[in-house]
Parts: structure tokens; sequence; C-alpha cells
């Protein structure tokens, strides 16, 4: 079984499920509010621990109910949380979620005990992979890049600029087509995954395209999730020694059952529906 450490956010989601996303300036009724754990971080280590590997969280949530919340369905299915720290001062982090009828979603996403968790170069010994996530700071990172043993993945969302220094200590980044063309200097990294929703993904080495995959058809209901289903799947199917094509068919099968569901963490399929699926 891989050994996983996320560095990563953790949030707890409030979804409205409206017919159309809003015009700016314009309040709608929502058709129903959840309340859902989330956070890319936190979705990332239910991802891959639903697809078999031993995942421990490295993240701060606030000293608040929400924080329970948050951290359930993580708790319940064996992630490691001892590394989660609880801040005093700050809040556990919150999105605001906005999903239409055809599973189009904005996110807006309140940090809070987020901005500053305290990862340490031990807490990522002993792992095959690590991954992690923009929802935390650049130092974060940059520790990650720094002294993570093994596979160094980054899902470089939500889009901002990274440095070429922790560029180049990456195995993989992954990003969608918008993060693909606003992040410069990526084909730095090992390799880059860039995913393009329904149309599939394609795998880069050297800013050369080695692999390029299709989702199978589904039924979108809800987009939250999918990057890091996606993200999950394409690290946990790499450490097993799938190659790159079937790597990126199974990260994709991932994404599609994703988005065929509501809500992040609740969406995330295990190994089993995987396989069937494909
Ligand atoms: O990638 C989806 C996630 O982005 C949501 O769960 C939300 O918490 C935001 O972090």
């Amino acid at each position: 079984m891989p050994r996983i450490v996320v560095v990563g956010s953790v949030n707890l989601d409030l979804t409205a499920e409206v017919d159309r996303l809003p015009e700016p300036g314009e309040t709608l009724a929502a058709g129903a509010l959840r309340r859902v754990p989330g956070g890319k971080g936190a979705n990332q280590a239910l991802a891959a621990r639903r697809l078999g590997a031993d995942v421990t969280m490295v993240a701060a949530v606030g000293k608040d109910t929400a924080a329970d919340e948050a951290l359930a369905m993580l708790r319940a299915e064996g992630v490691d949380l001892t590394a989660v720290r609880v801040d005093p001062e700050l809040p556990t982090g919150h999105a605001l979620i906005t999903v239409d009828a055809e599973g189009e979603t904005t996110i807006i996403v309140a940090a809070g005990a987020n901005a500053r968790p305290a990862v340490e170069p031990a807490d990522l010994a002993g792992a095959d992979a690590v991954l992690t996530v923009l929802e935390v700071p650049d130092e974060t990172v940059a520790v990650v890049a720094e002294h993570a043993p093994g596979f160094r993945v980054l899902n470089a969302a939500p889009s901002r600029p990274v440095d070429p220094g922790v560029l180049r200590r990456l195995d993989l980044v992954v990003v969608n087509r918008a993060e693909f063309a606003a992040l410069d200097g990526l084909d730095a990294a090992g390799a880059v995954a860039v995913t393009y929703g329904g149309e599939g993904a394609v795998l880069r080495r050297g800013g050369v395209e080695v692999a390029r995959a299709e989702p199978p058809p589904t039924t979108v209901v809800d987009g939250t999730g999918a990057g890091d289903s996606f993200t999950a799947a394409l690290t946990v199917a790499l450490l097993a020694g799938r190659s790159d094509a079937d790597a990126l068919r199974y990260a994709c099968a991932a994404g599609a059952l994703t988005v065929s569901r509501r809500g992040a963490q609740p969406s995330l399929p295990t190994a089993a529906e995987l396989e069937g699926m494909l």
C-alpha cells in the first residue's frame, strides 16, 4: 500500500444548488443548501485513501465545530489526522459554492486556518508521495518541494505564480486549462498533467505531449472536486507503476465519476468503482 502525505487545505463547503449561476449584483433563490466536507487538500487525501493508499493529512483547522464537520469523512475512513493542528486564532476554512443545473460551479474560499498550516520536514518522512495545493501559503509549498521524499506533486490550484525553483523540484504538476495558460515555467517540472473537463487530459514531459486520454461518457451533476479526484488518481496510478497512458485514463475516469455525483468528498470514487467503470 503506497504511503501518501497530503499537505493542504481543509474546508467546510457550503454548497447552494441553483438553476443558473447569478449575474453580478443578482440575488437568486437556491433549491438546496448543503454542508459538505471539502478543501482541495482534504479532498485529495480522501480520494487517495479510497483508491487504496495509506494517507496522512498535514493541515490546520480552527478551534470550532466546523472543523469537526470538515474532518468527519477523513476521520471515518482512516486518514491519519495526527498532523492536523488546531489554530487557536483562525476559523476553519470555508468554501462558498454555487452549482447550477449543468453541474457548473463557482467557488469562493475563505482560507481561515489554511493560511498558516505548520508543516515540518519531519511530517513528510517515509512518504512514497507528497501532494500539495495552492490553497496553502507559498512557504508551505516550498517546504514540500525541498524536503519531501519520494514523488512530489503539486495541484497548482487555485492559480497563482509558482517560484521556478519550486517547479524544478516537482515530479508532477496538475493544472486545468486556465491554470495551464496562466502559469509560467511549468515545463520545468518532471511532468505536467493538463485537464480539459469533458474533453479529457494531456500529460506532458519536458514540454512534449506523452499521453492523452478521454473520460468515459458521464452526466455532469456537480463539477466540485473533479480536479482533486484526478490528481489523487493520477498519483496513485503512477506510484503503482502504470504507464503514462494507463494512469491518465485512470485519472480521467476518477474525474468523470466525481462529476456524476454531488458534493466534494461524498463524490470521490473507490478503486472498485473505478475499475468497474474502466
Ligand atoms: O476542488 C474543490 C474544492 O475547492 C472544494 O471542496 C472547496 O473547498 C475548494 O477548496
